[in-house]
């Protein structure tokens, strides 16, 4: 199968670091479809030439989160779960792309711009049938969270301490669907608005599966092979107001 990689990205100092160092995990798995969709207006010159320089098999979109999900400024509302409208997005152009009875055998993964991804975790996710599911390090204040598998390799719960109940206690990078599921239900995309914090996977997974169709990867559970790394914001105090080095030059 084909892995379709959903990444959201937006503008910011590190984002071209983020997407060079994503781009280079990226060339090492085989059959990998990357859908990046830029939280933009329209589609900057420098995602658009970063894909094309890469020489992966690649999709660009965009979809800018309305102003009224920001606050002033540029910080936005913090109820306002980051990346949902550009996955949704995603999922939409699958659909659009695919048809629901296409033998185009298909495996979709949220990966966000600033985790790390072990080449493990591509291999695990390839036999995906319905959804599976491993852990995530650094997430929900743990080391890592995880689902809780019994002796049977059933998934029966989360372990974790934010909020266990939640119908999937799951952090977006700790699972994959595959492309034949997102394409039978068709109305299934993360809810955008009445979702509380923590809830937006749930949002999704609720309407494609249950939690005994879960399946468990990364040795039942017990490997860690992604972590929700957060990269540092540059200080650039130096630059001043008028900015210092050259704007001409990418960064
Ligand atoms: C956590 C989860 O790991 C995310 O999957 C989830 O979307 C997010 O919380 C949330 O619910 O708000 P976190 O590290 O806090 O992630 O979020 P970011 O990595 O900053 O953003 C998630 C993705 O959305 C990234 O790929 C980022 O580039 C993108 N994003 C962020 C946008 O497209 N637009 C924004 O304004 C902010
Ligand atoms: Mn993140």
């Amino acid at each position: 199968p084909t892995i379709h990689i959903i990444t959201p990205t937006y503008s910011r100092p590190v984002q071209k670091a983020e997407l060079t160092r994503l781009a280079n995990t990226f060339l090492h798995v085989p059959n990998l479809h990357w859908i990046l969709v830029e939280d933009s207006q329209r589609r900057t010159t420098l995602v658009t030439r970063l894909l094309r320089e890469t020489g992966l098999n690649y999709t660009h979109l965009n979809v800018e989160t309305p102003r009224n999900y920001k606050l002033r400024g540029d910080t936005r509302d913090p109820r306002i779960p980051r990346g949902t409208m550009q996955r949704n997005l995603a999922l939409r152009w699958l659909r659009e792309t695919f048809n629901a009875n296409s033998s185009q055998a298909g495996i979709v993964y949220f990966a966000d711009d600033d985790n790390t991804y072990s080449l493990e975790l591509f291999e695990e996710m390839r036999s995906t049938r319905k959804v599976s599911v491993w852990p995530v390090a650094f997430v929900g204040g743990l080391r890592y969270e995880s689902p809780k598998v019994n002796a049977a390799g059933k998934v029966y719960g989360w372990k974790t301490v934010f909020d266990p109940h939640r119908p999937f206690a799951i952090d977006m990078a700790g699972f994959a669907i595959n492309l034949r599921l997102i394409l039978f239900k068709p109305q299934a995309y993360f809810k955008l608005r009445g979702v509380k914090g923590g809830y937006q996977e749930s949002s999704l997974l609720r309407e494609l599966v249950t939690l005994n169709d879960l399946e468990p990867k990364a040795a039942n559970c017990t490997k860690i092979l992604v972590w929700h790394t957060r990269t540092e914001k540059p200080v650039l105090v130096n630059e001043g107001k008028k900015g210092f080095t050259d704007p001409n030059v990418e960064i």
